[in-house]
């Protein structure tokens, strides 16, 4: 199925008049944000990691040719941009339609398919290697932080042992069915260190936004919608103790937080766990 933009319209109405800025699109997916600035008359730098979304990025290069560039790399590459060479930063985080319907690629429990997750093939290590390569507490780790998973030590013992390969192996040891997506989930943001991705691009990003230019994040998950709210918490929060005169006032305001609405549920299931959240460098 072809990816459907989540928030898009909320997006846009944080971003304002972006006619002659530049975006960088730091999730280009199947370009649905991208394709939406460049028709309001913006130049974008997208980032994906994924080698399959080149074909989609080639199609805009040929409709807006220079006004459109695209960086086949993880989003944390931004710290190669230089700050004048844009304006604004939008991150629509997580795993797209294509990447979840596309049976070969692992991510669902629906399809018997070696057990992969890599959004970008060509790193080394897939689901499979991670099993392998980690120990049970750092296992147990992954299960509890990123799934929720309240038996962790127990079911990461299980996978040490089992040694799945494939998503059908894997999803057959877990008994628990409502365990199923977590722990597809816990072990996707490992394989991909999507927290570490997003901490990362955010401290770029603030070294490199100019005064005006707005960050705006649309998270699917408690965990990195945490990180964006306690980071932009603390970009927009006075700096220094408020008992002493010297304060330095925050470095950022705070545009706009939003979640989706009953209408946009019923179009789109995914996104359910959606929440976007935006602020502007004064
Ligand atoms: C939710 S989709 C984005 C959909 C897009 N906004 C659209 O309208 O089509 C997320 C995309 O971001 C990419 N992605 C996720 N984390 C990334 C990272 N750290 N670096 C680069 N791309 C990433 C995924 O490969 C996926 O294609």
């Amino acid at each position: 199925m072809k990816h459907i933009p989540v928030l898009l319209n909320d997006v846009l109405e944080t971003l304002g008049d972006i006619s002659g800025r530049t975006i960088v699109d730091c999730t280009f997916g199947a370009g649905g944000y991208s394709r939406a600035f460049l028709e309001r008359g913006a130049n974008v730098i997208a980032f994906d990691r994924d080698t399959n979304v080149i074909a989609d990025a080639e199609k805009l290069k040929q409709e807006y040719g220079n006004k459109f560039r695209f960086i086949n790399a993880p989003f944390s590459e931004i710290k190669q941009l230089k700050s004048d060479e844009f304006d604004d930063v939008v991150f629509d985080l997580g795993i797209s339609s294509m990447q979840i319907d596309n049976a070969e690629r692992g991510f669902s429990f629906r399809f018997d398919a070696p057990l992969d997750m890599r959004m970008d093939t060509r790193t080394d290590i897939t689901a499979a290697d991670l099993i392998n390569n980690k120990t049970v507490e750092e296992l147990a780790d992954i299960l509890y932080e990123y799934g929720d998973i309240k038996k962790s030590y127990k079911m990461a013992a299980l996978l040490k042992e089992k040694q799945p390969k494939t998503t059908f192996e894997l999803r057959d040891l877990i008994k628990v069915p409502g365990d199923i997506a977590p722990i597809f989930q816990a072990l996707r943001i490992a394989v991909n260190d999507e927290m570490g991705q997003i901490k990362d691009a955010l401290n770029s990003v603030d070294e490199l936004l100019q005064t005006g230019g707005r960050c705006v994040c649309v998270t699917f998950h408690s965990i990195e919608d945490r990180i964006v709210k306690n980071t932009f918490r603390k970009w927009t929060e006075n700096v220094g103790d408020p008992r002493l005169p010297t304060i330095i006032a925050p470095k950022y305001k705070l545009l706009k937080t939003k979640t989706p609405t009953d209408a946009e549920l019923d179009m789109n299931s995914r996104a359910r766990s959606a929440h976007l959240r935006a602020v502007q460098k004064v």
